[in-house]
């Protein structure tokens, strides 16, 4: 099986040279020119040994065995620590098929362009083949794809992230579909070279989609959604065209199951843009007494009608990839917990006792640590420990509140879907839509303040419809179709409700005017009232807001007109906001749905009326 020279490790048996994946792995293999080529089988074996590799190349610091056991911390490139979204690219035949918000390029460029960066890349290095699973293997919601990559540090932590190796391989054979993803940290070796901890090219990044044929090349990264190619690239950017294709949904939505002190089940879905409260919504720890929420999933949502009529929705990952500041036993405890062994961090700080800390975590930072750039870091000394988009790479099971069948392969049914995202003002705390068509306007006109999760400018609002913008894989105006598509082709009264929430208004001194976390359960429980056919809410323009009284904030210190401010609805500051609506619509062209447009003029009228 030898190829161009390279060594080959693992080679799995039951494989045969003339398969689909074989020839696939060797015309990537003439391309790159590996020096060896490692078919993965997704063991723990495997993955410690990988582990200790990364160890000895120093890529990965294990931390203290007694405070965190089987932890690493891995410490990026200054300049590769985040997403990058103006180097992503859908390569669509059509350049309106990508639409207004994608970075488009013609396919036929674009594989020029690759074909030559990935000339030679793996040069000196191992390529590793990752045969992997988005969802429970064989789940009639979830798919199958295999990832190539010269970097083992992507391996380890595809291992968390997703169902990886012997399984997913099986089910490949079996139904010979997959989608190949192909990643290059762009940084041959030349003989003899000495590798550094962190390669990529800091200089040339592409994170590149083929809709059409449903392929996936990334290089040049290493880090997080860039280089673990089966989350945003397949389980959003591919996956939303697959999904429009089949008649499904393939959402940044987190999922929770929430149950009520009379031990009443619902399912929810929220989708949030990048570093805006998911993961937290995700392991919420209710206050309100004799609630429960449980995890399903903490990014993304695969969601298909089921034979009941209804929207189940599955998690396809396997782990969390979290953002860490921010996160503490005050704000996340399950967090916390799920991170107590068996996790990979990446960019926060190392303290002298060899445990991770990050801004936040603790009310009293360390005397010392070295910080996320290996620096010697104290209190007070100008820069941060923990770079902001520094993460956790997580196993799911190790979430003391994942729901105990989160994995089931037929998935949850779906009761109310949340939108929301950082808006200091306007938006008020919680809002319903009318119905699923309002529902989709909401998630049109969603919008939030910029994070640390993409490279750019942080706190600049942007619209970021459904949390999407970075992740749609096709012309956004069309994503929306799709979207009114489904529901009109479902029985109106099995569809989930539309909801908009806002944790982060603030006060004329920026000061958070809802305390949020759990606390946010007040709202849920709100949302569960609604779902159960309670009668508590009054219309607006913008939509059903909770009528007085009907959100419970019994044992809440809140002040009266912090509370009466995060359910007004400003007339004047919304008329403001549907002019800025109407310009972010006028990108999509005769593309816009024309219910939109209909929701919105009639919320304008509405408003400049009021
Ligand atoms: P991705 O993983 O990037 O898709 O993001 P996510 O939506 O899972 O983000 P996550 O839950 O990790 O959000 C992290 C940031 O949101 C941290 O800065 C948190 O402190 C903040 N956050 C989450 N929930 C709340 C809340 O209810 N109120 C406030 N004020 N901040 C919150
Ligand atoms: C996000 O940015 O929404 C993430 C992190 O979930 S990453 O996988 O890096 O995209
Ligand atoms: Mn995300």
């Amino acid at each position: 099986m030898a190829t161009a020279g390279a060594r080959v490790e693992g080679f799995p048996r039951g494989l045969t040279a003339d398969s689909a994946i074989v020839r696939w792995v060797n015309e990537v293999a003439a391309l790159t020119t590996p020096d060896a080529i490692y078919w993965c089988d997704g063991s723990k074996a495997e993955y410690d040994r990988l582990c200790q590799m990364l160890v000895d190349a120093g890529t990965f610091i294990r931390l203290n065995p007694k405070l965190r056991p089987d932890s690493f911390l891995a410490r990026s490139d200054p300049s590769d620590v985040a997403r990058v979204e103006d180097r992503t690219f859908i390569c669509s035949a059509n350049e309106e098929d990508a639409g207004p918000t994608n970075n488009w390029r013609d396919p036929v460029e674009m594989r020029k362009t690759l074909t030559g960066l990935f000339t030679g890349s793996m040069r000196g290095r191992t390529m590793y083949v990752i045969p992997f699973s988005m969802g429970p293997v064989g789940s009639p919601i979830g798919r199958l794809g295999i990832e190539i990559t010269d970097s083992a540090y992507v391996v380890v932590n595809m291992r968390i992230m997703t169902r990886m190796g012997t399984a997913a391989l099986d089910a490949i054979l079996e139904t010979g579909q997959f989608v190949p993803a192909l990643h290059s940290v762009g940084a041959p070796l030349a003989p003899g070279e000495k590798d550094v901890v962190w390669p990529c090219d800091p200089d040339r990044k592409y994170i590149v989609h083929f809709p059409e044929t449903r392929e996936i090349w990334s290089y040049g990264s290493g880090y997080g959604g860039n280089a673990l190619l089966g989350k945003k690239c397949y389980s959003l950017r591919i996956a939303s065209v697959i999904a429009r294709d089949e008649g499904w949904l393939a959402e940044h939505m987190m999922i929770i199951r929430v149950t009520s002190p009379d031990g009443r089940v619902k399912h929810m879905a929220g989708a949030f843009p990048s570093a805006c409260g998911k993961t937290n919504l995700a392991m919420l720890e209710p206050t309100i007494p004799g609630w429960k929420v449980e995890t399903i999933g903490d990014d993304i949502c695969w969601m298909k009608f089921d034979a009941d009529g209804r929207l189940h929705a599955i998690n396809p990952e396997a782990g969390f990839f979290g953002v860490e500041p921010g996160t503490s036993m005050f704000t996340n405890a399950n967090a916390m917990r799920t991170l107590r062994a068996n996790c990979i961090h990446t960019n926060c700080g190392l303290t002298d006792d060899g445990d991770v800390w990050w801004e936040g975590m603790t009310k009293e930072p360390p005397a010392h640590l070295i910080d996320w750039q290996g620096q010697d870091w104290t209190p007070g000394c100008g820069r941060l420990a923990a770079h902001p988009n520094a993460r956790f790479t997580a196993p799911a099971t190790q979430n003391p509140a994942i729901a105990p069948d989160w994995e089931d392969p037929a998935g949850v049914p779906i009761d109310a879907i949340m939108f929301g995202g950082r808006r200091t003002g306007v938006v008020p705390l919680i809002r319903e839509g009318f119905n699923w068509e309002h529902g989709v306007f909401l998630g049109s006109i969603q919008s939030s303040e910029t994070t640390a999760a993409a490279i750019g400018a942080v706190g600049m609002l942007r619209f970021d419809p459904f949390a999407m913008l970075p992740f749609c894989g096709y012309n956004m105006a069309d994503y929306w179709a799709h979207w009114l598509r489904v529901g009109a082709s479902a029985d109106p009264a099995k569809l989930p409700r539309i909801y908009y929430v806002n944790w982060f208004r603030r006060d004329a001194q920026g000061r958070f005017m809802w305390p949020g976390f759990g606390e946010n359960s007040r709202v849920i429980e709100w949302i569960f009232g609604r779902c159960s056919g309670e009668d508590d809410a009054v219309e607006t323009p913008i939509g059903l807001l909770p009528a007085p009284g009907a959100l419970d904030t019994r044992g809440l210190d809140i002040d009266a007109s912090d509370l009466a401010a995060l359910l007004a609805v400003d007339s004047a500051a919304w008329l403001e906001e549907t002019a800025a609506i109407e310009q972010h619509y006028a990108k999509f062209g005769s593309r816009l749905p024309a219910q939109l447009a209909a929701s919105l003029a009639e919320l304008k009228r509405q408003v400049a009326t009021a």
